[in-house]
């Protein structure tokens, strides 16, 4: 089993990509909370593959990966034309799988799963609903400052930690 997965790798080095997270910076830039940087990207990416382990799910360490650093991807879109950023960041997705070479059947899988990760439904693929559940685990809201701008509702909130 190889550590190294080289496609996640062309994804983070990708100029569409990082052209997105540089204007979703730009819009977040007074945000205090739940930003949707590399960083979120990452939590949920690493969150995801232990929920994998875990539960010994039959998911692609590569596939997931893949799925959580793309899945807010186009959130500017929201904050420029208040596109859904579920739908905006599947159709950005698909571009940048193209670039780096995943074949047609993966970035299928990929783009669904970002399609799902909003919602909770028990009719979601495998790969949504762990996204899903990773998105939601990454959020440190137990440590944060800006608890009342926040639009969870309380039951949603990570207020203990969760393991
Ligand atoms: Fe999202
Ligand atoms: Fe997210």
């Amino acid at each position: 089993m190889g550590l190294e997965m080289g496609r996640t790798t062309n994804i983070i080095k990708n100029d569409e990509y990082n052209k997105c997270i540089k204007i979703i910076k730009a819009y977040e830039k007074n945000r205090k909370f739940c930003k949707h940087n590399k960083k979120h990207f990452f939590d949920v990416a690493r969150i995801a593959y232990i929920l994998k382990l875990e539960r010994n799910l039959d998911l692609n360490k590569e596939i997931l990966y893949a799925a959580a650093l793309l899945h807010d991807i186009g959130k500017f879109l929201q904050y420029e034309s208040k596109v859904p950023h579920d739908v905006a960041s599947a159709e950005i997705a698909a571009k940048i799988l193209e670039q780096c070479n995943f074949t047609e059947e993966e970035i299928n899988e990929i783009v669904t799963a970002i399609k799902e990760h909003r919602k909770k439904d028990d009719n979601s693929s495998s790969l949504g609903k762990i996204i899903y559940e990773a998105d939601k685990l990454s959020r440190n809201c137990f440590s944060c400052k800006a608890t009342l701008k926040c639009n969870w509702e309380d039951e949603k909130k990570n207020l203990k930690i969760k393991y």
